[in-house]
């Protein structure tokens, strides 16, 4: 079972949340076991809208353990991955923080969100 960190529930994060979910609902071997934010408002369910309609679904955050530090996160959870779904600006910063190995860039053409494997 690969346990996730998942920092960040803006836009993009939002979708990736909806994919573990998914995964899962589905019996795959992957847990999402911790969110960050830096805004606690976006763990009530209070998010910004996209540049693209989503609805407004809720999510019950009560099964994750929640953060709004990322350094916190990663110190106290023992993660298998952190999926990052932050700003482009803060990508450099949060990859060095989880120890900057096996970066693999999931989006083209610009890797703006990262998937680390935490060795
Ligand atoms: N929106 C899109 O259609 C789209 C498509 C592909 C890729 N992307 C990329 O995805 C990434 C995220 O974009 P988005 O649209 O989801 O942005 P967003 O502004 O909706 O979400 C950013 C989230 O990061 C949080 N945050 C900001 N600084 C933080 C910090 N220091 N610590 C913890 N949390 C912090 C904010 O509270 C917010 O929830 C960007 O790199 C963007 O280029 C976006």
């Amino acid at each position: 079972m690969l346990k996730v960190g998942l920092i960040v529930i803006g836009f993009m994060g939002r979708g990736h949340l909806d994919n573990y979910i998914r995964l899962e609902s589905e019996g795959f071997p992957v847990k999402l076991v911790a969110v960050c934010d830096i805004d606690p408002a976006k763990f009530e369910n209070k998010f910004l809208p996209g540049n693209i309609d989503v609805g407004t679904k809720k999510y019950d955050f009560s099964k994750y353990k929640l953060y709004t530090n990322m350094d916190e996160m990663l110190e106290k959870e023992e993660l298998d991955y952190v999926d990052i779904c932050l700003p482009t600006y803060i990508h450099d910063e949060a990859t060095a923080s989880c120890g900057g190995q096996d970066a693999c860039p999931l989006r083209r053409p610009l890797p703006h969100i990262y998937m680390l494997k935490l060795l």
